[in-house]
Order: structure tokens, then sequence, then C-alpha cells
């Protein structure tokens, strides 16, 4: 049985925080924490609602009610645009400030990766997408954060066929390895969206937990019902309300149309 989580509440009021205000988070934060995006509001807001369910979230997740609780969870939606990355940056941020736990945060969206914007890391040329096509070892594709317990895997290069660099061995055995290689570690996967990107479907296989993002008033029901249908039960650990009706509604067509372009290209 899946939880529903607590609504994630529009952050508008909350980023907008002043220069001043701002730059004493940075100051605050290890390293300086220079250049990170607005979104990260577990950082530039932690008194917001918003921050609070991220809270919330990390304690549901590392102390579930029952079970194990997961090493493994990807975060990810139906369409594009409903808060994946929103979600999976500042829970990856929240469990890092948590007492324990060390965080490593993925980017698998190779088709669209924004974790490295909101970290300010820069489009590596080397990520996820390296060590699939290239055989990198792991260790040197890791970034650090400007947190000491958040490991940052950019999505890399972006690569001819992401379809099936993300179904591939190599993909399935790569979720064992940081699984096992890295067992003080959560490790938690930004994806691309399910109905779009059908690859995200052999990595919501191999994690533990799949945690899905739901837009609130603009992702149509029976999309969210087939993308629940497509995920196994026992994988599928809990469904996220993102309350953001500011995101551009649902890009069913438009990021189907945009994908269909890249394929065609190939
Ligand atoms: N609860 C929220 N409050 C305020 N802004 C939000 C919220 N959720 C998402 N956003 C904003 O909406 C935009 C889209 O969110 P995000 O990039 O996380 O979606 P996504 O599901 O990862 O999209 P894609 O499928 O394209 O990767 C971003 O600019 C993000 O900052
Ligand atoms: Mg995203």
């Amino acid at each position: 049985m899946s939880t529903v989580f607590e609504p994630l509440p529009r952050v508008e009021q909350d980023r907008k925080v002043s220069g001043a205000q701002s730059r004493e988070v940075e100051e605050q934060t290890p390293g300086g924490g220079n250049g990170f995006s607005e979104d990260l509001v577990v950082l530039k807001s932690p008194g917001s609602v918003a921050a609070e369910q991220f809270r919330f979230l990390r304690a549901q997740i590392i102390r579930p009610k029952s079970g194990a609780p997961p090493r493994t969870v990807l975060i990810s939606s139906s369409l594009q645009g409903e808060g994946k990355t929103f979600a999976a940056c500042n829970l990856a941020v929240t469990v890092a400030q948590g007492m324990d736990e060390h965080v490593l945060l993925v980017d698998t969206d190779l088709r669209n990766p924004m974790v490295h914007n909101i970290f300010g890391i820069g489009r590596s040329p080397r990520g996820l997408a390296t060590y699939l096509a290239r055989n990198e070892p792991l260790s040197a594709l890791l970034h650090k954060s400007f947190m000491d317990k958040l490991t940052i895997l950019p999505a890399g290069e972006e690569p001819d066929n992401p379809a099936e660099l993300l179904s591939s061995q190599k993909m399935h055995s790569f979720i064992s390895e940081v699984r096992d290689r890295y067992p003080d570690r959560l490790v938690i996967l930004d994806s691309s969206p399910v109905i779009l990107a059908p690859e995200t479907m052999s990595i919501a296989n191999e994690v533990d937990a799949v945690l899905l993002m739901v837009l609130r008033g603009a992702t149509p029901r029976h999309v969210v019902r087939d993308t629940m249908e497509r995920i196994k039960q026992e994988k599928l650990k809990g469904i996220i309300f993102n309350m953001d009706r500011n995101i551009t509604r649902a890009r069913y067509y438009g990021y189907g149309y945009s994908y269909r372009i890249r394929e065609a290209a190939k």
C-alpha cells in the first residue's frame, strides 16, 4: 500500500528572499553554497511550510512505519514539469542536513538534466551517461556539493541513446553498485517522466522505492492511473501532490513532441 504524503505547497513568498537574506544563508552554508538555485527552498527558506514538508518526508522515508528504510529512492512522475527535480534536490539536501545519513543524488534525466543547474555545478561533460557509455570508474565522476554529506552524480553529456543506456545491464548494475558500495548513503534519483520516457520504468523496477509526484489540478487522472499501473505495487511507496499551479500545465503534448523530434533525428 503506498502512502499519500503531505502535499507540497507552492513556494512563492518563500522564494522572494532579499539579497541580504540570501547572502546570509550562503555564508552559513558550508563551502559558501555559491550559485545554488532559488529552487533549494530548504536552504533559502528553512522556516517555510515547504521546508517543513521536506523534513516530514525525510522522517517518513528514513523511518518508515513498516519494513526496512529504502536505500535507493526514485522520484518520478507521469509528465514533464511536475516537480520531480524540485523534490529530489530539496529532499537530498534535507536528508543530508540530518544527523546521520549521507546522500548520493543522481540525475538520471539524461534527456533534460537539471540537477547540475540547481546546485550550480555547471553542465559537466562527465556523469551518469559517461559511466554507462564509457565504463569510467564511478568515483571519478562524483561531484562534492557544498554540503559534506551530499554527493552528486550529474547526468553528464547528452547521449544519443538515453533509452538504451538507462535500460541497460550497466544501469542495472549501477544501482546495485551504489547500494552496496555506499552502505551509509541514501541514493536519491531524479528521473524523466514515466509516460514520456518509458525507460524510467527500468530504473523504477531496480530501486527500493518510487515516489510519484502528481501536479494537483493539472495531471489528468487517467494519466496518473496509467503511471501507477506501470510501476510495481511493492515499489510504489508514496504519492506526493505538488500544489504548484504556476508550473506550466502538464506538458503532455509539448514534451512528447520534442521527444519525437529527437527520436526522429537519430
Ligand atoms: N512546490 C513548488 N513550488 C514552487 N515552484 C515549484 C514547485 N514545484 C516545482 N516548482 C517549479 O516548477 C518548475 C518545474 O519543476 P521541476 O523542474 O522540478 O519539474 P520536473 O518534474 O523535474 O520537470 P521535468 O520533467 O522537465 O524534468 C521548476 O521551475 C520548479 O522550480
Ligand atoms: Mg526534472
